[in-house]
């Protein structure tokens, strides 16, 4: 007798990095909660480049394990990028997601998890990458902005796109309002993306991502 093929495969496995809030970790933590094994993604552990933040209680609430790497804590900036790929790598991960990490890693992190590494980013890449993507647009006077999910790759913002969702900016937005609604579209394409990922699989075809 063919067993039949379980009802949900294994949720894949997920690691979360940090540096703020963490809002849009939190939606992840909501989706599996609420979702269960049919959202396919298993939260494992949440990392952070500084302690103290929001991001990382959230983690702590949901009773996942966390680590922290400052930059400042190792001579060279390699030694700590070597060191983050290490503590990811420890949880075995087949996603990890910058959620608000505003840390550009180095070659042995990419190394370890180049094609599986997605950042969510807060404008419409290419236009505003870098830590500044709200306030660079509305500088800007874009009419439209919003977000990005995509992979990471060696440059700052620059990979392989995997979705974008359009925000208005109203005539009366300040930074604030303005990153506010963005983060509300954010947090429900991440979700969405990153479930679709670890769900149906991918392929990265040059700078085309490709979900079945
Ligand atoms: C998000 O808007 C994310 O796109 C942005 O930080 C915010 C984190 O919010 N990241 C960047 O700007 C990276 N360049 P959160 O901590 O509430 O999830």
């Amino acid at each position: 007798m063919v067993a039949a093929p379980p009802e949900h495969p294994t949720p894949a496995r997920v690691v979360v990095l940090v540096s703020g809030s963490g809002t849009n970790l939190q939606a992840l933590l909501d989706a599996v909660a609420e979702r269960g094994p049919a959202y396919g993604v298993q939260i494992v552990a949440v990392g952070a480049d500084r302690p103290g933040i929001e991001g990382l209680r959230r983690a702590e609430r949901a009773g996942l394990p966390t680590f922290v790497h400052r930059v400042r804590d190792y001579d060279e900036r390699p030694d700590w990028d070597l060191a983050l790929a290490e503590s990811v790598a420890a949880f075995d991960p087949e996603l990890v997601v910058s959620a608000g990490f505003m840390k550009i890693v180095g070659a042995d992190f990419l190394a370890k998890f180049g094609g599986r590494f997605v950042n969510t980013h807060p404008a419409l890449l290419p236009s505003f990458p870098g830590a500044h993507g709200v306030r660079d647009a509305l500088a800007h006077g874009v009419k439209v902005t919003g977000c990005t999910v995509h992979f990471v790759d060696d440059g700052v913002d620059s990979g392989p796109i995997i979705a974008q969702e359009p925000v208005e900016v109203l005539p009366g937005d300040d930074e604030a309002t303005l990153h506010e609604r963005i983060k509300d579209a954010e947090r429900r394409l991440l979700v969405e993306v990153v479930g679709r990922l670890a769900r149906d699989g991918y392929r990265i075809e040059g700078r085309k991502v490709l979900i079945p």
